[in-house]
C-alpha cells in the first residue's frame, strides 16, 4: 500500500476545528496519498462524514483503526496520550503542539520514536506563508474577539441617526497589533467603531493609520528599537511599562471596548491592563483578552470565563477563539497543513529533508529524541 495519511478526531476540551476538510482530503490524494479520517472528525466544522468520504478519503470507525499504520498523521492539537501509543515508530505527526509548554505531549512523542512538528514553529518567511498556522488562526482570532465584544456590549457599535436620536459610536482600543490586532482594527471599523491602536513596534504606527485608527504609544529611544529582527517585540523594561501605563491608563478610561492582544514568544504575556486601570472603566465597558491563554494581558480576567467587575466591566477571557469560528479556522488550518505535507512528499513518497530550512526550524522529536533546541533547553 502507498502512502498513508491520517486524520483522527480532536479530544482536547472545546476543541472544535479539525485537520482536514473535504478540500485537503483531495490534495493530500494528488499528492500520492491514502487518506483515512475517524469519523466525527469534521463534526464541530459542520463537516459530514459523507464529504470526507465524497472526497476519496476512507472514512475509520475509531481512532486506533483510523492511526494503524499511518504514515503522517495530522492534528489540530498535539495528540492525546493514547493516541501517541497508537502510531508505528517512524510515524510523523503534524500539530500545533504548544511545544513550550506541552511538554508531556513532546515527551510521549519522542519516547514513542515519532517525528513530530510542531506548526507554530514554522518560520515566517515567503516560502512558508502558506503554512504560517498563527498567522491563519490569529486573523480569525481577531476578528472573532470583535463579533465576541459587540455581543457582550449592551450598545451598538455604529453611530445611528434615527427619529428617536442619536447613537454614538462604539470607542474601541487594541492594544497589541500583531496579526490578530490588525483583524481587529479592521473588523471594528467595519461595524463603524472609532478605532485607536497601540503596540511597542514601531512598524504597526503605519499599519494602525491606513486601516483608519489613531495610533498611541509611547515612542521614545526603547520603543524605536522594540522590534527583533524576527520580526517580534523584546520584553520592555519596566521604566518603559511604567511610561506606557500611564498614557493608555488615561486612554482605557474614556473606552467602551478593549482588546488586548500582547504577546512575546516563549514568554508569558504583558500584562497591559491593571485591575486598578479597569476599576476607572464606566459599567458596560467590555474587554476581551486574546492573551487569557498565554496568562493574560489583563488583571482580574480568568481563562474561559466572563469576569464581571464591581463597577461593572465585562472581561472575556475565552480560550480558543479560532475555534468559536471553526468551520473558517478548519478550512484554513487544513490548507496550511496540507502545503506543509507537500514538503514531505516527492512523487508519492516520503522524502524527509531535515535540512529543508522549514522543516529544521519546526521539527520537535525525531529519531527517539527531542531535537529542537528551545523545547529541551
Ligand atoms: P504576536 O502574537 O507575537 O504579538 C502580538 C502583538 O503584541 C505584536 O504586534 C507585539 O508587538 C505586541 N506586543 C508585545 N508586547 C507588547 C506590549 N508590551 N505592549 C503592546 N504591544 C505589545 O505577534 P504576531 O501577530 O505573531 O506578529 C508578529 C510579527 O510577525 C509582526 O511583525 C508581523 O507583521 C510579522 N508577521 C510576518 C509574517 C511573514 O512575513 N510571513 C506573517 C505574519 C506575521
Amino acid at each position: 500500500m502507498g502512502l498513508t495519511i491520517a486524520v483522527t478526531r480532536e479530544r482536547r476540551e472545546g476543541e472544535t476545528r479539525c485537520a482536514v476538510t473535504p478540500d485537503t482530503v483531495k490534495a493530500l490524494i494528488k499528492l500520492g496519498a491514502v487518506v483515512t479520517v475517524e469519523a466525527g472528525t469534521g463534526a464541530g466544522s459542520y463537516i459530514p462524514d459523507a464529504d470526507y468520504a465524497a472526497a476519496g478519503a476512507t472514512v475509520a470507525a475509531d481512532t486506533r483503526s483510523t492511526l494503524e499504520g499511518a504514515d503522517i498523521v495530522l492534528k489540530v492539537r498535539g495528540p492525546t496520550a493514547q493516541e501517541t501509543s497508537a502510531l508505528k515508530p517512524g510515524a510523523i505527526v503534524l500539530a500545533m503542539l504548544d511545544a513550550y509548554r506541552e511538554k508531556e505531549t513532546v515527551q510521549a512523542l519522542s519516547g514513542a520514536n515519532v517525528t513530530a512538528f510542531a506548526m507554530e514553529f514554522v518560520p515566517r518567511i515567503t516560502r512558508a506563508q502558506v503554512m504560517d498556522v498563527l498567522s491563519s488562526q490569529a486573523n480569525l482570532a481577531g476578528y472573532r474577539a470583535v463579533i465576541e465584544a459587540a455581543a457582550a456590549y449592551g450598545k451598538g457599535f455604529p453611530m445611528m441617526m434615527t427619529a428617536a436620536g442619536t447613537v454614538a459610536p462604539a470607542k474601541v482600543f487594541v492594544m497589541g497589533v500583531g496579526v490578530a490586532g490588525l483583524q481587529a482594527i479592521a473588523t471594528a471599523r467595519r461595524l463603524g467603531a472609532v478605532v485607536s491602536a497601540t503596540d511597542v513596534r514601531p512598524a504597526t504606527k503605519e499599519q494602525v493609520e491606513s486601516l483608519g485608527a489613531k495610533f498611541l504609544a509611547v515612542e521614545d529611544d526603547e520603543f524605536k528599537n522594540a522590534q527583533t529582527a524576527g520580526g517580534y517585540a523584546k520584553p520592555m523594561s519596566p521604566e518603559y511599562q511604567a511610561k506606557q501605563a500611564v498614557l493608555t491608563g488615561e486612554h482605557i478610561r474614556k473606552q467602551d471596548i478593549v482588546i488586548t492582544t500582547a504577546l512575546i514568544p516563549g514568554r508569558a504575556a504583558p500584562v497591559l491592563i491593571t485591575a486598578d486601570q479597569v476599576a476607572t472603566m464606566k459599567p458596560g465597558s467590555v474587554i476581551v483578552d486574546l492573551a487569557i491563554e498565554n496568562g493574560g494581558n489583563v488583571e482580574g480576567g480568568r481563562l474561559n470565563e466572563v469576569v464581571t467587575t464591581p463597577n461593572g466591566v465585562q472581561i472575556v477571557g475565552h480560550a480558543n477563539l479560532p475555534g468559536r469560528i471553526a468551520a473558517d479556522a478548519s478550512a484554513l488550518y487544513a490548507r496550511n497543513l496540507s502545503a506543509f505535507v507537500g514538503l514531505l512528499i516527492r512523487d508519492g513518497v516520503l522524502a524527509l529533508d531535515l535540512e529543508d530550512e522549514i522543516l529544521k526550524a519546526a521539527v520537535v522529536t525525531h529519531g527517539g529524541a527531542v531535537v529542537h533546541e528551545g523545547v529541551r533547553g
